[in-house]
């Protein structure tokens, strides 16, 4: 009989301090995440360098505490798993350089992952994976339509040419005085609003699986703009809705036509925006009339950033004997094809 597999992961790449323990990339059995919201909250967005301070701050209480919520040691464990990146260098360093001392120390393998791939796998905990599948990504930094025609192996077939959705929220948020993140607020909002305002929706080329929220985001400014110079009262709830659904119209229509062209058996929804109930009620609603396609949507716990997806993706990798050394470093702009 096959041996259960036990890895730690490690996730610093923003403002979360995170640790975990996955059984056998599926099962979680231990999950810690220390964010640093608060601090970051009357900046109005994350600044890296109180974001890396609290991860030297956090890394360790985090580690011990997952253990001690395992009831496991080193000895327990197979592999350490780190986020390698994409993300702020300053923070992704504390997790790179904490995974490297631990895995000396104990002399575990260490496995190197994509944050990215991490968001995906956290998909692995709900479902098993069944190829090909897409992956529709939507994070604070990153919206991108990902193919997966096998474990471990990453297509871009769309992505951001300018603002990621989750960064179009925050913005669009903090023009609402709304404090950061802005997502949950807008999507709360949203459900108590009317679309009363028709904004616009950058399809750009015929069959292109690009996205771009800018145009978007200055249409909403421009709007509360030109009502305020016009004493115009807008209701934010309607602007929040408006806002909201052409976001989710773009992602919805093209995450379709993506499943239908690729056949895929599974779409995955990945990512911190992954949380927005607007989102995940439209796709629900759109993927009942697809029942051949399996849609899975991860609790809200395993969207935003946390370490159980990156001990799950690391598992996968570990699996197919993929490794780090000592030389490993922070990678702001990995690029999820090729590392
Ligand atoms: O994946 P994540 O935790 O961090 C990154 O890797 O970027 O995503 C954070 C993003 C933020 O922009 C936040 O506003 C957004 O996810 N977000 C939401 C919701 N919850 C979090 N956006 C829309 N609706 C939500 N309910
Ligand atoms: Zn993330």
């Amino acid at each position: 009989m096959k041996k259960d597999t036990y890895i730690l992961g490690i996730e610093t790449s923003c403002d979360e301090t995170a640790a975990a323990i996955v059984k056998n990339g599926r099962e979680i059995v231990a999950n810690v995440v220390s964010s640093q919201i608060e601090s970051h909250k009357r900046f109005g967005g994350v600044v890296p360098e109180v974001a890396s301070r609290h991860h030297v701050e956090e890394i360790t209480i985090v580690i011990e505490e997952t253990l001690k919520q395992a009831e496991m040691t080193f000895k327990d464990l197979d592999a350490i798993a780190v986020t390698k990146g994409p993300g702020l260098v300053g923070s992704l360093l504390i997790g790179v350089n904490a995974a490297k001392a631990l895995a000396f120390a104990h002399n575990l393998p260490l496995v190197g992952v994509h944050h990215i791939a991490g968001h995906i796998y956290a998909n692995r905990i709900v479902a098993e994976m069944a190829f090909p599948l897409l992956s529709l990504v939507v994070s604070g930094g990153h919206t991108e339509l990902v193919l997966m025609k096998e474990h471990g192996a990453f297509e871009v077939i769309g992505e951001t040419r300018d603002d990621a959705a989750g960064e179009a929220y925050d913005k669009v948020a903090r023009t609402l005085n709304l404090p950061y993140p802005g997502g949950p607020h807008i999507d709360r909002m949203a459900a108590e609003g009317e679309v009363s305002i028709d904004f616009p929706r950058a399809w750009l080329e015929e069959g292109s699986y690009d996205f771009s929220f800018s145009g978007l985001k200055s249409a909403v400014i421009n709007t509360l703009h030109n009502a305020e110079q016009r004493g115009d009262e807008l209701k934010p709830e309607d602007i929040a809705a408006s806002f909201q659904e052409s976001v989710i119209e773009v992602l919805v229509v093209k995450t379709m036509r993506a499943t239908k062209e690729f056949d895929v058996k599974q779409v995955l929804l990945s990512g911190g925006v992954a949380a927005n109930k607007g989102l995940r009620k439209v796709l629900e609603e759109q993927f009942a009339t697809l029942p051949e396609v399996e849609l899975i949507i991860p609790p809200l716990s395993l969207c935003t950033d946390n370490a159980a997806m990156i001990a799950a993706a690391g598992t996968v990798l570990f699996e197919q004997g993929k490794r780090d050394d000592f030389t490993m470093n922070g990678y702001p702009g990995l690029d999820i094809e090729q590392f």
